[in-house]
């Protein structure tokens, strides 16, 4: 059963840069990292990942395998799914904080943002990366709570917007959820295989029945994206 330790922060350059200096210091799992702002955020393959006051911003050390008795070549094989179950969690934090008609709208887009389905697009709520040193993988969360006053309408949707008036949790009441969805949901990944989690993803996926291009060595290949399975 993993444990969070909490660290709050005013700024930071990155909660993702502080836990891996962390791990590096051999800090154990469960170690999270929370900031009101960072100065360097950064998201997947190295993109900017603004973070004004506001947002959520944690990050969380996972050493799995290392505290558990769990079978090594399960745990390799595995090791992809993670970051997907990561988003199931987030996903679940949101919609605890919405009513059922709006969080019916809220969805998985591959591999693992949050994201609100609206008429024309989609907008992003929340983006997960995972990095893995040598020494462990540190998860890093961004949430879009509050808008900043100087928020122009954008890909960004932010959770304030999407609760009734005047109902928008604070940040802490976010990360405190958070932290329980992903701590069961982490203790599930770790003990059970991946096809536990292949419902949920699936009925939440924004991308059934899109039409999608991959990157494969060389070439591309072009496709529907029907479901994902184990
Ligand atoms: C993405 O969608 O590309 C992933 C975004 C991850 C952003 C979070 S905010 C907290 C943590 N610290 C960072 O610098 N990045 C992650």
């Amino acid at each position: 059963m993993i444990l969070f330790e909490v660290t709050r922060f005013g700024e930071v350059d990155s909660t993702n840069e502080h836990i891996k200096r962390l791990m590096a210091q051999g800090a154990p799992e469960g170690t999270v990292v929370i900031a009101e702002t960072q100065t360097g955020g950064y998201g997947r393959r190295g993109h900017v990942w603004s973070s004004p006051q506001g947002g959520l911003y944690l990050s969380a050390l996972l050493r799995p395998g290392v505290y558990q008795v769990i079978d090594q070549a399960d745990l390799m094989a595995k090791l992809p799914t993670l970051s997907l179950a990561c988003g199931i969690a987030v996903r679940r934090t949101a919609v605890g904080f919405l009513a059922p008609r709006v969080a019916q709208d809220v969805k998985l887009k591959w591999p693992n943002d949050v994201v609100v389905q609206t008429e024309a697009a989609y907008r992003k709520l929340s983006g997960i990366s995972l990095e893995g040193t040598a020494e462990g993988l540190c998860l890093g969360i961004g949430i879009n709570v509050v808008p900043p006053s100087s928020s122009k309408a954008g890909k960004e949707v932010y959770l304030a917007e999407l609760t009734c008036s005047g109902e928008c949790p604070s940040v802490e009441k976010v990360s405190d959820a958070l932290l329980t969805e992903l701590g069961a949901i982490y203790n599930t990944w770790l003990d059970q295989p991946f096809l536990h989690f292949l419902s949920e993803y699936n009925e939440h996926n924004v991308m059934s029945g899109r039409r999608v291009s991959i990157q494969a060595g060389q070439g591309t290949i072009e496709g529907e994206f029907l479901h994902i399975d184990e």
